[in-house]
């Protein structure tokens, strides 16, 4: 059962990651405490499940890829942080409660993220792994994660936020801001088992399109969506140029199908997909 294996991924995930920044007696430990708050409010934790299943598909032992998959989280949990202060998306609640600064103030919160990303890289780094896949994980995630990645993305999202842009500059903002750690996921996953060449690339091709289905999604929910079920506030993208605003909620819903057909296609390089394309297709019609 695909949902049964979903649920061992995250329970795999939770578990790791609930031992981590722990020490209650550290003298920092309104950092940890902080850097927990977000880290275990329970996403959907879509991208270490992406890791830990490549991992699998390219024969690898997903057990030995959770440290990668952790610090995949360390990093998105960091870019939610960031995001949602007052200078970025200026958001009050995130994963059904409070955003980070609204608990422990802007100055903790940007601590937080920062001390997250690192540890990310020292958590990478733990795997019990050949020295060249963490090198290689090290190279992947350290890409897809700054200025030519998601933090690339954030910045052109923000000046976005000025003008009207045009299709093709909202594509590259989904591809940087969302796509790039989608992708840094899925090809973790690859590096852990120390994947060929063409599953890497077939992989990035999968995460490319699964990335913008996804942003996409995130757009369109943002008008239709549930602020309960999505534990963040709806309507805020109100000012933004999206694929919603540009052409509609219907067109959206139409290249979330596209990008969700491109992505099962790019899966055909591997076997024993089921799951994946079952997670796929349900990442198409999340209501969170
Ligand atoms: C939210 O990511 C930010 C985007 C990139 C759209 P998720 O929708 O994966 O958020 P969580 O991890 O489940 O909270
Ligand atoms: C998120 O884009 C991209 C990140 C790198 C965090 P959004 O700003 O649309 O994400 P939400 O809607 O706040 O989750
Ligand atoms: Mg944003
Ligand atoms: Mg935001
Ligand atoms: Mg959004």
């Amino acid at each position: 059962m695909p949902n049964e294996k979903m649920q061992t991924y995250r329970q795999m995930t939770e578990d790791y990651l609930q031992d981590c920044f722990s020490d209650e007696t550290a003298p920092q430990k309104t950092l940890l405490s902080a850097m927990r708050y977000s880290l275990l409010a329970g996403g959907k934790r879509i991208r270490p499940v992406l890791t830990l299943e490549f991992c699998r598909l390219c024969g690898g032992d997903p057990k030995q890829a959770l440290p990668f998959a952790a610090a995949m989280e360390m990093v998105h949990t960091y870019s939610l942080i960031h995001d949602d202060l007052p200078c970025m998306d200026n958001d009050d609640y995130r994963r059904g409660r409070l955003t980070n600064h609204k608990v422990y103030g802007e100055a903790t919160a940007v601590l937080a993220g920062d001390a997250l990303l690192t540890a990310a890289f020292a958590t990478l780094a733990s795997a019990k792994l050949d020295a060249s896949r963490i090198a290689a994980a090290t190279q992947i995630l350290a890409r897809e994660a700054g200025e030519n990645g998601m933090v690339g993305g954030q910045i052109l999202d923000l000046e976005g936020e000025e003008k009207q842009l045009g299709a093709d500059e909202i594509m590259q903002i989904h591809r940087l801001k969302t796509g790039a750690l989608i992708r840094a996921a899925c090809c973790l996953g690859v590096a852990a088992a120390g994947g060929t060449q063409e599953q890497m690339e077939a992989a990035a091709k999968y995460a490319e399109a699964l990335g913008l289905a996804f942003q996409l999604r995130d757009d369109i929910l943002d008008v239709i969506g549930d602020a309960a079920k999505l534990g963040k506030a709806t309507q805020h993208d109100e000012k933004k140029s999206t694929f919603v605003s540009l052409y509609g909620l219907d067109a959206c819903e139409k290249m979330v199908q596209e990008q969700t057909q491109n992505a099962l296609s790019a899966l055909n390089t591997f076997e024993d997909t089921a799951f994946l394309r079952e997670l796929t297709e349900q990442m198409a019609t999340r209501d969170h």
